[in-house]
């Protein structure tokens, strides 16, 4: 098992990708802290796999106070190898519609609570000089899409931002990496019809939306030690998305 007696801390793990991460950090052996806010489906999935292996603290990843009690209650339950950063809220709303609270909130989750996460890894990560941070981006940090401008420029933001975490600690056997999923269908994409979700699934030369667990794969790789090379690197897994049209 890849990740036998390591522990782990996966923000947004109660649901979508984090869930489907969850899971797969206690299927390669190890344990997590579920960071989130929906306190019921996080203590559903702990109640599933067991309290040896999965804790739920209700955190909001944009509080810096709530970000560091998470941190003190990994240390004592399973300690800090990995975190898998990826709460996240999605948002729709043309630019000119948008104001100053949607931006707001969205950077303060999306960006400023990927920060301060990753901050907060780091004061128990660079002492022990080992670890792995995998942060979530998206395709849309690497693409434009109208109507989604503080979710855009989040997820580029996420993407700098984890190339100079790498290189500010490539040197103290730290690696940062981030995961870029093209759309998954999860929670976050409700709010779409069916007519929408037609359109997202035609712009994926694959032919269909991620699933999951598909991206917990990717999560998991670059948070094991078979990805003790790389660092300061997005991957994308996007079905081809990004790649262009055929
Ligand atoms: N699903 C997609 O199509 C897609 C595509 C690209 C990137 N992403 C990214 O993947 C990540 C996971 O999204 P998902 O699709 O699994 O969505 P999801 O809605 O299923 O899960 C997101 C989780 O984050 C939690 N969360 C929201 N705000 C929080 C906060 N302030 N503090 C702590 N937890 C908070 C939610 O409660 C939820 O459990 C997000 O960062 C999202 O932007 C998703």
């Amino acid at each position: 098992m890849r990740l036998e007696d390591k522990g782990f801390i996966v923000t947004g793990g109660a649901s979508g990708i984090g869930e489907a991460t969850v899971r797969r950090i206690v299927h390669e052996g190890g344990r997590v802290i579920i960071a989130d806010l929906d306190e019921d489906k996080g203590q559903s999935l702990v109640d599933e796999l067991g309290k040896d292996a999965v804790r739920y603290l209700n955190v909001d990843v944009s509080d810096t106070g709530q970000v560091e009690a998470l941190f003190e209650a990994t240390e004592r339950f399973c300690g800090v190898d990995g975190l898998f950063n990826n709460a996240g809220i999605g948002a729709i709303t043309p630019s000119a519609d948008t104001t100053d609270e949607d931006w707001q909130k969205v950077i303060d989750i999306n960006l400023s609570g990927v920060f301060k996460v990753a901050r907060s890894a780091l004061h128990y990560m660079v002492p022990r000089r080992s670890g792995s941070i995998v942060n979530c981006a998206s395709i849309l940090g690497h693409v434009g899409q109208s109507q989604t401008p503080a979710y855009s420029a989040a997820k580029g933001g996420v993407i700098n931002l984890t190339r100079t975490l790498a290189l500010e600690t490539a040197q103290q056997g730290i690696r940062v990496n981030s995961v870029s999923p093209g759309y998954v269908r999860t929670p976050i994409l409700d709010v779409l019809d069916q007519e929408a979700l037609d359109f997202l699934t035609s712009l994926h030369p694959i032919g269909r939306l991620g699933q999951p667990e598909e991206i917990a794969n990717a999560a998991v790789f670059l948070l094991s030690d078979e990805a003790s090379f790389i660092t300061g690197t997005d991957l994308l897994v996007d079905g081809g998305f990004t790649a262009g049209k055929s």
